[in-house]
């Protein structure tokens, strides 16, 4: 059955983007992706979706995308995404995550967009005082990537309270994993994110993992998180669209995790249980910034939508990502 409307999606050549493209497209939406593939790749875009090269601060493109589509829905997941150089280069966040965001909202209401899904992120929390950490907990980020993120749900909080456009804005906790069908994966250089780094080594890339302290607050001392498959953080947008058509009155922000935290060794020990080779370890000091343990309470995104979890499994997990590493590696050689 064909759908109302089309749906765009920002930042669908990039790692989560494109995985939620497959997911829509499987799902029977026609969608249109807008990349300025800066950071994406445009062969990660499926050919059944349709492609337009440009940046989501361009007013006039956006503009004409949404009316020569009928773009009823917009993904927004075009942004920065990496903690550190949000520090050094704060007004590039600002810009490429707040102002940009603030820019393609504007098109949307302005071009009748009635659904708008946003890829927010737990950096939004800072360190949480309590582990889950729920929806309601403050907002404290600890840096301007977190921030960036958060005034752009402040700005749909208002917007969805003036305009006839609700919104979902999804807190993602820390995404790993690539397509089970090997049609995607993580695939930008210079990767700092653990399974990414850990499974880049066992196929050769890299000498060592580094572990990033050992003397946190958690059971054997190394960092704590919530480990979430890209394929299940993919259906969990469709699973959000459907419910923002459903109900257009209302409004969600949801976390997005499995529930249940990971530490540096148990991760690191599933990559040698998937390889079969021990990779090195190199115990070194904390990284600026880390808390000890950052796990969601998922009940209101499980409560809310219809998703559930097909690949709440670390080894899974860690197994997908090593099979577009490979994948990966094979393309270098
Ligand atoms: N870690 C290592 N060695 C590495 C890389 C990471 O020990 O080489 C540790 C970190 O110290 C941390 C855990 O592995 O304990 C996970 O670190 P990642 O860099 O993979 O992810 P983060 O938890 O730092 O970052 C994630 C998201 C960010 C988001 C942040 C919110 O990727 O986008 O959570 O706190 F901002």
């Amino acid at each position: 059955m064909s759908k109302a409307f089309s749906v765009l999606v920002t930042g669908g050549a990039g790692y989560i983007g494109s995985h939620s493209v497959l997911a829509l497209l499987d799902a029977g939406w026609d969608v249109v992706v807008l990349d300025n593939l800066v950071t994406g790749f445009s062969w990660a875009i499926d050919d059944r979706a349709s492609f337009v090269e440009g940046s989501v601060e361009d007013m006039a493109l956006t503009a004409r995308i949404i009316a020569d589509h009928n773009i009823g829905a917009i993904l927004h997941f075009a942004g920065s995404v990496v903690v550190p150089e949000s520090v050094t280069d704060p007004l590039k966040y600002y810009r490429n995550n707040t102002a940009a965001s603030r820019a393609l909202i504007e098109s949307a209401v302005v071009g009748g967009v009635r659904h708008f899904i946003f890829s927010s992120t737990a950096a939004t929390y800072g360190e949480p005082e309590a582990i889950p950490v729920q929806e309601s907990a403050p907002t404290v980020p600890i840096n301007p990537y977190g921030r960036s993120k958060l005034m752009t749900e402040q700005m749909l909080q208002d917007i969805s309270a003036a305009h006839p456009m609700n919104h979902a804005a999804l807190r993602y906790f820390n995404v790993a994993g690539a397509d089970p069908e090997g049609r995607s994966g993580q695939s930008t250089d210079g990767a700092t994110h653990l399974i990414k780094v850990a499974v880049e080594a066992a196929t050769g890339k890299r000498d060592h993992v580094a572990i990033f302290g050992t003397d946190f607050d958690t059971a054997d001392g190394t960092g704590v998180r919530d480990y979430i498959h890209v394929s299940d953080l993919a259906a969990a947008h469709v699973a959000a669209l459907d419910k923002l058509v459903e109900d257009p009155a209302r409004s969600y922000i949801l976390n997005c995790g499995y529930g249940r935290g990971f530490s540096v060794s148990e991760v690191l020990d599933a990559v040698d249980r998937i390889t079969n080779a021990p990779i090195e370890r190199r115990i070194e000091g904390r990284r600026a910034g880390d808390p000890a343990a950052l796990v969601a309470d998922n009940s209101a995104i499980l409560d809310t939508l219809r998703w559930t979890p097909q690949r709440d499994d670390i080894d899974l997990i860690v197994a997908d990502a090593m099979a577009w590493e490979r994948k990966l590696a094979e393309k270098r050689t």
